[in-house]
């Protein structure tokens, strides 16, 4: 299955009906008023510069706030007293495992991530990064075509390895890595397993200097070697090697506003009468325990000896990552990575001021992540970087003015692609202020 990595241009076509949003990407940094390029290539300040925020995109590479560093920890979800909404959050990893949009439900012992009709499904991202070490999560995936479940590492440089499973397919288990988000489409394989939706496994990643294995419940499934990976053209291992965040999520992939390849891959459209929706009112995965077990090197790569990883270096490869002692929270959504105590509560702070109309809260893809979700398309049609707060939620997928927009749900028939997501953006800013 050919696939790419589009979420640069996926909201590269965003235009911004409300909110001011700036694009951004490698060769495009944010301006220093918004300088934090958000995991959706959006420039905005507080909760852009959190999790995801790219360094490379940004206006400098200390405009990102600095990524708590690994904790070995076993997650479970007896409650979700540790799951803060993303309009919540502010960088500090002791109060919080995790990073919500979407809608999560306790249920059981488990979080339920909920896609129903009219969202983009339900994603959480660890608050703490790992670079490199053991993950391992039990879950239980949704079904439906169209649906996707995942439990992927991704890196502020989008770094990724994968585990997908799509709705139609209960009995495989998709792997794939990519190296900064660089599309190459040869790199994912399928592992047979037992019906994914009606059994949890546990699915682990472990992941070296050299050495990314994928087991599920305790078996290799598969192996990749960095020393396989070197990219004579770029000269360098196309290998991921920079700190990642767990994130858990569903989406959906078969929405007709996606590109077709998108679609074709995730089974067909996602039904949103079926019997899970009827029953629930959502389709479902659900989430037992992760358990995340730090590299703990002695010397880099792959140490955790600070409070918090930056970079020092444009090429986002693994010896431009510092383990070091920088601050990981910021005093308001007005802060950057520039400026971590704009907006305290006391005291003046200098630097950089945003304009009153920056964005502060990043669009969330829903489940999707990363945006590194169009499979095989080839334009920009998988405009997947919207979504909303865990109070707003909307299709925001390749809003692209058909029937099927969310954009009509929510009265701003007018809007052209992609200009949903600053609505949302703008709605959860002002709700976070
Ligand atoms: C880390 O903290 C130092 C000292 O406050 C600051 O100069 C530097 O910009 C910070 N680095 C990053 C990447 O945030
Ligand atoms: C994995 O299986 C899916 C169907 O579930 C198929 O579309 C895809 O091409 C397979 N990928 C590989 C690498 O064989
Ligand atoms: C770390 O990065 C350097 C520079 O790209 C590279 O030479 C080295 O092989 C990398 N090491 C690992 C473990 O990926
Ligand atoms: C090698 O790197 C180049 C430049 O980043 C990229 O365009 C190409 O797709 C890569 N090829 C492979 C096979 O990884
Ligand atoms: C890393 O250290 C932590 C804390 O001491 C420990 O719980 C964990 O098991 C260690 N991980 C590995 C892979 O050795």
């Amino acid at each position: 299955m050919v696939r790419a990595s589009t979420f640069v241009f996926a909201l590269a076509t965003a235009s911004t009906a409300l909110g001011q949003a700036q694009t951004c990407d490698l060769n495009n940094k944010c301006p220093q008023s918004t300088p934090c390029c958000s995991q959706y290539g959006q420039c905005g300040v507080g909760a852009y510069c959190l999790g995801g925020c790219d360094p490379r995109s940004s206006f400098s590479l200390n405009s990102c706030t600095p990524a708590p560093v690994c904790e070995s920890k076993t997650y479970t979800f007896e409650n979700l007293d540790s799951v803060a909404p993303n309009n919540k959050y502010l960088g500090d990893a002791s109060k919080a495992d995790w990073v919500s949009s979407g809608n999560p439900v306790h249920y059981g012992s488990d979080v339920l991530l909920t896609m129903a009709p009219s969202t983009v499904g339900t994603l959480l991202a660890s608050t703490s990064y790992m670079w490199y070490g053991n993950v391992q999560a039990k879950f239980k995936t949704s079904r439906g075509q169209g649906v996707v479940t995942a439990f992927i590492l991704l890196s502020d440089v989008k770094d990724e390895i994968d585990y997908e499973f799509v709705g139609a397919d209960l009995e495989v288990a998709q792997s794939n890595y990519y190296f900064q988000g660089i599309p190459v489409y040869v790199n994912g394989a399928n592992t047979t397993i037992s019906d994914t939706f009606q059994n949890y496994h546990t699915y682990e990643i472990d992941w070296t200097p050299d050495t990314i294995t994928w087991l599920v419940d305790g078996v290799v499934a598969r192996t990749k070697k960095r020393s396989d990976t070197w990219n004579a053209t770029s000269n360098q291992w196309a290998y991921p090697q920079t700190p990642a965040r767990v994130q858990l999520s569903l989406w959906p992939a078969g929405l007709s506003s996606n590109g077709q390849g998108t679609v074709d891959w995730a089974g067909g459209l996602v039904d949103w009468n079926s019997a899970d929706i009827k029953n629930n009112g959502y389709y479902y995965a659900s989430f037992t325990s992760v358990t995340v077990n730090c590299f703990n090197a002695t010397s880099a790569p792959g140490t955790n000896t600070g409070v918090s990883y930056t970079y020092n270096g444009y090429s986002g490869t693994n010896d431009t990552v510092v383990d070091g002692k920088n601050a990981t929270v910021l005093a308001s959504f007005l802060a950057t990575g520039l400026d971590m105590e704009l907006g305290a509560s006391s005291g003046t702070a200098s630097g950089a001021q945003p304009s009153s109309t920056a964005e502060t809260i990043p669009g969330q893809s829903g489940g999707s992540p990363a945006n590194i979700n169009s499979h095989g398309d080839t334009g920009s049609s998988d405009s997947s970087g919207s979504g909303g707060s865990s109070t707003v939620t909307g299709f925001v997928q390749g809003a692209t003015g058909t029937s099927k927009s969310g954009a009509d749900k929510l009265g701003q028939e007018k809007v052209v692609k992609g200009s949903l997501f600053a609505v949302i953006v703008a709605v959860a800013a002002m709700m976070a202020m």
